[in-house]
């Protein structure tokens, strides 16, 4: 039997075992579920051992644990890292999953749960296919080190340290990530770009506890009000961040890629069914396609606000504090140390001396763009056409992955992002799922891919 028609016959199989890995409840944010975190370590770890992976090992990184696991049986052959994530964004609002986000179900062609698309589904395109090699040949094309972690969805916070501390251990001729998303259905995609991310806290205090707000309405400063004045503040009408400077090391776009990511299949249409707003459209930023917005903009968001009264009915209170989180995306060459600093002074100017302002930052990550060029890409994109028969198309993204910037500024190595979720599969919300086409599809390209490796140059650049 071959590779492929052991993956075609092995469906039900990766399938039942892709939902195993599922069921558990993994959310890196909660300390609730430390013990999932490790649950769903020793899963993986199991998984590796049971696929054949030589040495397979469960590191502490000083939050949650990773996961290592090596084959290293063809020494004149490449040496690929393939790296994923196991955790995953907490299920709420549970109300709004049509079954629920930790009992995996299909429905019309698609899996739905949290972890489906992003990326329990994609790190197990990669096990299905390294265990399918390992049965049938008994060996793999390449040596393959595998390095999936638990921290992700929250900053990655410990990977800096970790790939510092083991640099030798991780060394190697490619990097390879599934935690990304096709263009569109039947359009598989090579991901060259990401966008960066700073992730902020802020805590305005402007008194000593909640105030009548009839006893104290009026003079009394209002820390909500403040904060929404502040955000109000932070675009033009243009849909410009209206931070001084904010733009300035942005790199600009090439003619050449211009033209290019424009002459993608990208649908406006698509986008805006899947956004589904019930408003008139969307918010363009004057000058760019949007397209180019999504992958080569930087945006300020902001992800949530709080404070005050928001029980049943009404209660007269001016709250004591108002909080908000928010980020920027960040795009090629914005330094997210500077644009941090940036962001501070700026805050810290809009706001009035009638509140304390407390300003965090909970996490940075720059943003990364690398050509396509290495013979390794050539074998992406052979192997995608006879996994998907399609042919495939590279890409930059607007989400981001803090350890591929980390990797490519360590190893200075090519950076293949191969990704098997889609733009409207519900990463992050309820209803997550992903297309079984593209989760088995995934399998057979992800195996050629391997195979495709095993057969190109560039061992040793
Ligand atoms: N898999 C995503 C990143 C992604 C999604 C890249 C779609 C490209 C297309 C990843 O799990 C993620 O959600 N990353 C976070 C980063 C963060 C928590 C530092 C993000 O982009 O918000
Ligand atoms: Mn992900
Ligand atoms: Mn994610």
């Amino acid at each position: 039997m071959d590779v492929m028609s052991y993956i075609e016959s092995h469906k039900d199989q990766h399938l039942n075992e892709l939902k195993e890995l599922l069921r558990i409840p993994s959310v890196s944010t909660k300390s609730e579920h430390k013990p999932d975190i490790e649950h769903a370590a020793n899963w993986v770890a199991a998984k590796l051992r049971a696929s054949g992976m030589t040495t397979v090992e469960i590191l502490p990184t000083g939050g949650h644990p990773m996961v290592f696991g090596e084959w290293t049986g063809a020494p004149d052959k490449p040496t690929v890292l393939f790296y994923g994530h196991y955790d995953v964004q907490p299920a709420e609002p549970l109300e709004l999953w049509t079954s629920p986000a930790f009992e995996p179900t299909v429905r019309n062609g698609k899996l739905y749960g949290r972890g489906t698309a992003d990326d329990k589904g994609q790190i197990h395109i990669h096990f299905a296919a390294i265990n399918a090699l390992m049965k049938v040949e008994g060996k793999l094309p390449v040596n393959i080190k595998v390095m999936i972690e638990g921290e992700e969805e929250v900053g990655s916070k410990n990977l800096w340290n970790f790939v510092e501390r083991y640099r030798d251990r991780l060394k190697a001729d490619a990097l390879v990530v599934s935690d990304t998303s096709m263009l569109a259905k039947g359009v598989p995609s090579v991901t060259y770009g990401l966008r960066g991310l700073n992730y902020y806290q802020i805590e305005l205090t402007a008194a000593a506890q909640d105030l009548h707000s009839g006893v104290f309405g009026g003079p009394a400063p209002n820390p909500l009000r403040i904060l929404s004045e502040l955000f109000a503040q932070l675009h033009d009408k243009n849909n410009h961040v209206a931070i001084p400077g904010f733009y300035k090391d942005v790199a600009p776009l090439s003619k050449v890629e211009r033209k290019e990511l424009n002459a993608l299949p990208w649908k406006k249409k698509d986008f805006l069914k899947t956004v589904g707003a019930p408003g008139s459209g969307f918010h363009p930023e004057k000058g760019c396609s949007i397209v180019e917005q999504l992958w080569t903009r930087p945006t300020l968001e902001l992800n949530g606000m709080w404070g005050g009264y928001i029980g049943e009915g009404a209660k007269t209170v001016i709250p004591a504090k108002a909080w908000a989180k928010f980020s920027t995306r960040l795009v090629p060459n914005q330094d997210p140390n500077k644009i941090a600093k940036m962001v501070e002074k700026h805050v810290r100017k809009l706001l009035p001396k009638t509140v304390k302002c407390d300003f965090e930052v909970l996490s940075m990550g720059k943003p990364w763009v690398a050509p396509f060029t290495h013979p390794y890409f050539q074998a992406a994109h052979t192997a995608l056409e006879k996994g998907f028969g399609k042919r495939a198309v590279f890409i930059r993204e607007g989400g981001s992955i803090p350890f591929v910037t980390q990797m490519y500024d360590t190893f200075d190595v090519p950076c293949i992002l191969i990704g098997f979720g889609l733009p409207d599969e519900n990463a992050h919300a309820p209803d997550e799922h992903i297309d079984l086409e593209n989760y088995f599809g995934g399998i057979k390209a992800i195996a050629q891919f391997y195979k495709e490796l095993g057969r190109a140059n560039g061992h040793h650049r």
